[in-house]
């Protein structure tokens, strides 16, 4: 049996103009659109030696442009899609001088916490901006396998869902996350939040604790607990820990999901040695076929190839595809509702434990 591990990609695809020549478009953006031949027809960043240096190291690209007024008015003479990849907080400044009615690609996280989410949603309403936002992972091949197998109904109604993370993250790569109020749920988390909403919807009760860790002070809490409830059968875990430095021989990374009929297990290699990454490997057993767990083979990992689906899906769209991308930006914003209620949990405080002896006299 095999399953699907591609998106459907543009048969005529627009060329694409990036905003932010930083560490994911360098390793995640265009070597995507390389490897799905999607022409960029240019790329600005505030600090344009770094919008270079891509240029030189991916041929590619079009043009390097110095002020994000020439990326517009270039992209104003033919059709294109906008391909942002900014920190969050600098998303809605560049949103406003977007041409009404563009396409626009926006990396996650959607804003720094739901109000500027809400204000993303809003500028794109009032400008009638064609968007979606980032979220990747729903398009790796192993979660597009995933979802196959789920869509046929093999594994049966789904009751459990797992996310384990004990990596070593190398949080230095992002300058910009120090002195944020936010960094593991939203920077982090938040795809596997999105996932598992994209898998079975929005959960009913979230229970969450999101803490510091020792290795990493000068950043907010980098380890996350989090239990998202459905129904009285149904519940997903999402349980990180980015600061595991005792080598590779205990570090997990994986997604399982278990189901009335069978199972499916996801070796996320990417973040066991980021953004090298592992091979990824996933397997899935349906009980009643008796063979046990089988390995799917695949065709490739999260980086770079998940980032061939959100831009193919969203140029589908806009090129007259009656179908909304998975990832549209109201989609987006139930995402951003749900790692806003993961924090508001983290704050209540739990049940106190006060210690007292059973022995008292
Ligand atoms: N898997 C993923 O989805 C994933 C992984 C890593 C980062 N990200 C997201 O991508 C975004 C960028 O992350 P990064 O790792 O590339 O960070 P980075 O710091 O390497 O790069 C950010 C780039 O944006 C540029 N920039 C900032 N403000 C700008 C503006 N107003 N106009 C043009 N350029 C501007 C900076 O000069 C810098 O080059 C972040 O929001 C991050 O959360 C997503």
């Amino acid at each position: 049996m095999s399953f699907d591990q591609f998106p459907r990609l543009p048969q005529t695809p627009v060329p694409i103009a990036i905003i932010g020549a930083g560490g994911i478009v360098r390793d995640g953006h265009l070597p995507a659109y390389s490897k799905a031949n999607f022409p960029v027809m240019g790329i600005y960043d505030v600090d344009v030696d770094r919008a270079f240096k891509l240029k030189e190291r991916y041929p590619f690209i079009g043009n390097v442009f110095t002020s994000l007024a020439d990326l517009i008015e270039k992209a104003l003479k033919t059709k294109v899609v906008f391909d942002l990849a900014v920190p969050a907080s600098n998303i809605c400044d560049i949103l406003e001088q977007i041409p009404i009615g563009s396409a626009v690609l926006i990396q996650k996280p959607m804003g720094e916490n739901l109000e500027e989410a809400r204000r993303i949603f809003n500028i794109c309403q009032k400008r009638q901006l064609v968007s979606a936002v980032n979220f990747q992972l729903r398009f790796a091949p192993y979660i597009l396998a995933a979802k196959h197998i789920v869509d046929l109904g093999l594994i049966g109604k789904i009751y459990d869902m797992e996310f384990k993370v004990c990596v070593s993250t190398p949080w230095h790569l992002w300058h910009f996350l120090n002195g944020k109020s936010r960094v593991e749920v939203l920077y982090h988390s938040i795809h596997y939040l999105d996932l598992i909403r994209f898998f079975i919807g929005n959960p009913v009760r979230v229970m969450a604790s999101t803490i510091k860790h020792p290795n990493a002070v000068e950043l907010e809490a980098t380890r996350s607990s989090i239990i998202l409830d459905y129904d009285q059968y149904t519940q997903a875990r999402i349980l990180t820990n980015h600061g595991h430095i005792y080598g590779p021989e205990h570090q997990e990374s994986y997604f399982k999901i278990e189901g009335s009929k069978g199972a499916i297990k996801i070796k996320i290699g990417v973040s066991l040695d980021y953004p090298k990454g592992e091979l990824p490997k996933m397997e899935y057993i349906i009980v009643e076929d008796g063979k046990g767990w089988r390995e799917v083979p695949l065709i490739g990992g999260w980086f770079p190839d998940a980032f061939i689906g959100p831009m193919a899906s969203l140029q589908n769209h806009y090129q007259g595809g009656q179908q909304s991308p998975t990832h549209y930006i109201e989609d987006a914003l139930q995402t951003m509702q749900l790692v806003e209620t993961v924090y508001k949990s983290s704050e209540v405080e739990g049940i106190k434990f006060n210690y007292f002896s059973e022995n008292k006299p």
